[in-house]
């Protein structure tokens, strides 16, 4: 076999922890590694919140897909997809849009393996190994230029896949990079955990994922709050309502009550 041909060698290190093995985790999941499970079980005793967070996540997803479906979008980039799921991308539009053309995308490639396994039973959608941080090569990737037609309207989803990226310049220089190729018409769906709510559980969680070297670039020693979430958005219109906790965008009748605070915040935003 030519060097050309050989299959690209995959890279993951399963002694750093990910936060989509965690969450997965969290819902009684079993494709995470010890790594991910000792650093959630300490993320737990410090936030007992974090299943009900991954869950309200889940249900905020779904509304979401639901009003872009709506709203005439049939493509779909979900970036930092994470481990695939009974309520992954590609399976709700399933139900909401099915033909709709799907590519989920995450820097680890175990969640591309597994995503793409799930995919030959799934299909039509496809998931590649890219990063965020390079999103001009993203948006280039032969997997998504082949399925996304960038010229017709588009949902781009950053589901909490900023929110380890603690460089505030880098964030937005993606989320602008994102967005000037985006065709009028597409959205940005984006949900990012805050540390408004709970500032000193969210504080220690962050040191946290520092110490266990889960978070990328410099240690900004908390999430962002809401206000620094919003400009995620600029050049975009939000539509209603706007930024808001989960639970408070578009609710839908069916999320149960929650004792415990839900600090993750979302909105989505049209390109005019
Ligand atoms: C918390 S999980 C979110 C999974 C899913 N979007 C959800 O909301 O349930 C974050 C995901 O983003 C991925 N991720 C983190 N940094 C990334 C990067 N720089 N580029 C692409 N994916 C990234 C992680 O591998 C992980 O699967």
């Amino acid at each position: 076999m030519m060097a050309s041909q050989q299959p690209e060698r995959l890279r993951f290190d399963p002694t750093t922890p990910n936060a989509g093995r965690m969450s997965d985790y969290y819902v009684g999941g079993k494709d995470n590694f010890a790594a991910d499970r000792e650093t959630a079980q300490m993320a737990l005793a410090l936030a007992p919140e974090l299943p009900a967070l991954t869950r309200e996540g889940r249900r905020f997803h779904g509304r979401v897909l639901r009003f872009l479906v709506e709203a005439g979008v049939r493509q779909f980039v979900d970036i930092g997809c994470g481990l695939p799921n009974e309520d992954s991308v590609h399976r709700l539009l399933g139900d909401l849009a099915p033909g709709a053309r799907v590519v989920h995308v995450d820097h680890d490639p175990m969640m591309v393996v597994h995503t793409q396994a799930v995919l030959k039973q799934d299909g039509p959608a496809v998931a590649v190994e890219a990063d965020v941080r390079d999103p001009e090569r993203l948006l280039r990737h032969p997997g998504l230029t082949a399925t996304i037609d960038l010229d017709a309207p588009v949902a781009v989803l950053l589901f909490s896949a900023l929110t380890r990226l603690s460089d505030d310049v880098e964030a937005t220089q993606i989320t602008t990079v994102l967005q000037k190729a985006m065709a009028p018409g597409s959205h940005l769906a984006l949900s990012h955990a805050v540390s408004d709510l709970c500032p000193e559980t969210t504080a220690k969680l962050s040191e946290l994922y520092r110490e266990r070297g889960s978070i990328a670039g410099p240690h900004r020693g908390n999430l962002r709050t809401m206000a620094e979430v919003e400009p995620f958005f600029e050049g975009l219109r939000l539509v209603e309502p706007g930024l808001v906790y989960i639970p408070e965008w578009r609710p839908d009748g069916t999320a149960p009550h929650h004792p415990a605070p839900i600090w993750v915040v979302g909105g989505v935003g049209v390109k005019e």
